[in-house]
């Protein structure tokens, strides 16, 4: 059997800096997630609750287990879902959604030869509700143009993903959306609840994906992306390098949104700030010549 790499303690309540080192160590590994130490009683509890579900007593013998090739790699990923933070909601950065409904998009589809399909992609979608938005304005944006559409929503958290792909909520999670989109794009189910029709949901797919790892997001030649309070967790370097990568997956005139103060003083090649102040919106320019993005084909 393996040897723990640490003789870590077995009370769950106790858990000493160089132990909460070694666990967070492993998610900035495998997620480039960074956990402050004020984490520690959140880290506890998550491992605490997986480990009952898989019957594991003491945690040195759950990491060795997490380490231990692709067993280890399927339980990675139930783990994941607990230490990841999936709060989201619909029409969540309203400041940002109603300027690319009222000048951002209407600009970008002026740009675009008539027969273009758009494609939009939120990283980091968690359950999908920012997926769905996006759906949500951009059929209302596109209606009578003849153009398509599709949204791919990206997460890392499979749990996370088996809800968005269900596209079903509780009826006051609805409440964001404007009136007219509820009315036209949520349909009710029994029990308080309503599902995204199935027209959109047709339109947007989820995958998973660990946005640190490019080739794990086959994502080239996007018109929108939004990347909204995902990179918090990342430090500045991992940040960069992400958001390097989405900028390459834009088309010319393509749009990255991401949330106002997540990036101060970024200044991405080939890309320019949309000139409103209080949002973080960046705008490829249609000059820009960028290498093709990592795991994608050309
Ligand atoms: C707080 S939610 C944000 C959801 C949505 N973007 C919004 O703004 O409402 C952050 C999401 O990022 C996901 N995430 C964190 N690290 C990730 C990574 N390395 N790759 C892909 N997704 C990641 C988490 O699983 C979580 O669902």
């Amino acid at each position: 059997m393996a040897e723990p790499l640490l003789t870590l303690p077995a009370e769950p309540a106790a858990m000493s800096d160089a132990e909460f080192d070694v666990w967070a160590e492993l998610l900035r590994e495998r997620t480039g997630m960074r956990l402050a130490r004020e984490r520690r009683s959140f880290l506890i509890t998550a491992l605490a609750a997986r480990m009952a579900e898989r019957g594991f007593e003491d945690r040195a013998a759950y990491y060795a287990h997490l380490r231990a090739g692709a067993v280890g790699q399927l339980e990675w990923a139930a783990l994941v879902d607990r230490l990841t933070v999936q709060e989201t909601r619909f029409y969540r950065d309203a400041a940002s959604l109603d300027w690319l409904r009222g000048a951002g998009l209407p600009a970008l589809l002026s740009g675009l030869p008539p027969a273009t399909a758009l494609q939009a992609w939120s990283a980091g979608c968690a359950t999908g509700e920012e997926a769905y938005t996006l759906a949500m304005l951009l059929d209302e944006a596109l209606a009578g143009t003849g153009r398509y559409f599709g949204v791919t929503g990206s997460d890392l958290s499979l749990r996370a993903l088996a809800r968005a792909r269900r596209g079903e909520f509780p009826a006051r999670r609805l409440a964001p959306l404007p009136t007219e989109w509820r009315e036209r794009y949520c349909e009710p189910l029994p029990g308080e609840r309503y599902q995204v029709c199935e027209r959109l949901r047709a339109r947007t797919c989820f995958l998973q994906n660990n946005l640190l790892e490019p080739a794990s997001s086959p994502l080239p030649a996007m018109h929108l992306i939004v990347c909204q309070n995902v990179l918090i967790y990342f430090d500045r370097p991992r940040r960069e390098q992400l958001l390097a990568e989405l900028a390459r997956r834009l088309q010319p005139g393509g749009l990255l949104v991401l949330g106002a103060g997540e990036l101060s003083r970024w200044r991405p090649a080939g890309l320019e700030r949309v000139a409103q102040d209080h949002l973080l919106i960046f705008r490829r320019r249609a000059d820009a010549t960028v290498a093709p993005a990592a795991g994608t084909r050309a």
